[in-house]
């Protein structure tokens, strides 16, 4: 198991579906798959697709046999009480975790270790627990720092300001006025980052991830720490995110309550193995899941009805 990406060093051979021109595999080291294994028959192919995945630090166990599928444009929880393996299943689908076995499939492209360099190409954004805004910027700045790598003017001309690199300023500045409209965050615009309240910063985190408009956007724990009033008013911009734009979301949430309003289909890991999976009903109702989570972590839940 080693923590950092090596871009491009793990992807497989492309199997599933079409490759769209021009969009380059990159080089597969050891064998690629055997086709057949990764090969999906019907039109709705999951957006991601997560195939035995094991993932182990020295002697714990973080995940051990996941399967996981994600379809587009479904919401997806996941839930589980802490050290159940929720954040190392995000790092493992964002490419910051290389799993010891297991296959993740990004739309038609199957990796053994996802590339960190090429996730925005792959249409894949996320947030982090831990909030990571440039406390020191403004929020315009911060969203815009989510087109960073799709802009294509080279540093040098950035630097140089060529009337491409002007172009796509101004190109980014428009995306992420209208992002910061979208989430109603106009009244902090042109506020510094870090001196807002937390909810307020989780905002941004979300507008940042979301203004390149990514396919597959990951959050985890995004209504930790915030206020029961936050966490709605946060549930409905994941909502509105989805209905508006078709963004594919995973949701990593402590708190069943949270995501039983919000989420079209729910997975529950505990000690990083995966013990139910299906509608929020259905896994509240789950013996495995009342047993293992609900009965300790009943306390503190929340009712959220997005
Ligand atoms: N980078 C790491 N180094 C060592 N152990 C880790 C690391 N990341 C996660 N773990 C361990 O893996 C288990 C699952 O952690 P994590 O995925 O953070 O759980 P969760 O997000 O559900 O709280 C825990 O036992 C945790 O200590
Ligand atoms: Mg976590």
């Amino acid at each position: 198991m080693s923590m950092v990406a090596t871009a491009g060093a793990d992807a497989l051979v492309v199997t599933r579906g079409q490759t769209r021109a021009g969009e380059a595999v990159p080089p597969a080291s050891g064998a690629p798959l055997a086709a057949g294994s990764l090969r999906a028959t019907d039109a709705a192919a999951p957006l991601l697709t997560l195939q035995d995945i094991s993932l182990s630090f020295g002697g714990v166990t973080a995940l051990q046999a996941i399967d996981l599928q994600v379809t587009t444009g479904e919401i997806r929880a996941v839930i589980g009480p802490n050290g159940a393996g929720k954040s190392s299943l995000l790092n493992v689908v964002s490419g910051l975790y290389r799993p010891d076995s297991g296959v993740v499939l990004l739309g038609d492209k199957g990796f053994r270790h996802v590339p960190t360099s090429r996730l925005a190409a792959l249409g894949v954004a996320r947030t982090f627990q831990n909030l990571a805004l440039f406390k020191g910027l403004s929020v315009l700045d911060n969203v815009m720092m989510g087109l960073v790598h799709h802009r294509r003017a080279g540093f040098l001309r950035q630097i140089v300001v060529s009337p491409r690199a002007r172009r796509e300023e101004a190109d980014s500045r428009a995306a992420a006025e209208a992002m910061i409209e979208f989430l109603h965050l106009e009244p902090a615009k042109d506020r510094i980052a870090g001196g807002l309240p937390y909810g307020v910063q989780k905002r941004v985190e979300l507008a940042r991830a979301l203004v390149a408009r990514p396919k597959l956007l990951l959050l985890d724990e995004p209504f930790a720490g915030v206020t029961l009033t936050e966490k709605h008013e946060l549930a409905q911009h994941v909502r509105n995110a989805r209905d508006t734009y078709g963004t594919t979301i995973v949701l990593i949430e402590h708190d069943i309550g949270v995501v039983m309003g919000l989420s079209d289909r729910v997975a529950v890991l505990d000690h990083g193995r995966k013990i139910a999976d299906g509608t929020p009903d259905q896994v509240r109702a789950d013996q495995a899941v009342i047993d293992a989570y609900l009965g300790v972590a009943h306390e503190g839940e929340t009712e959220l009805v997005a």
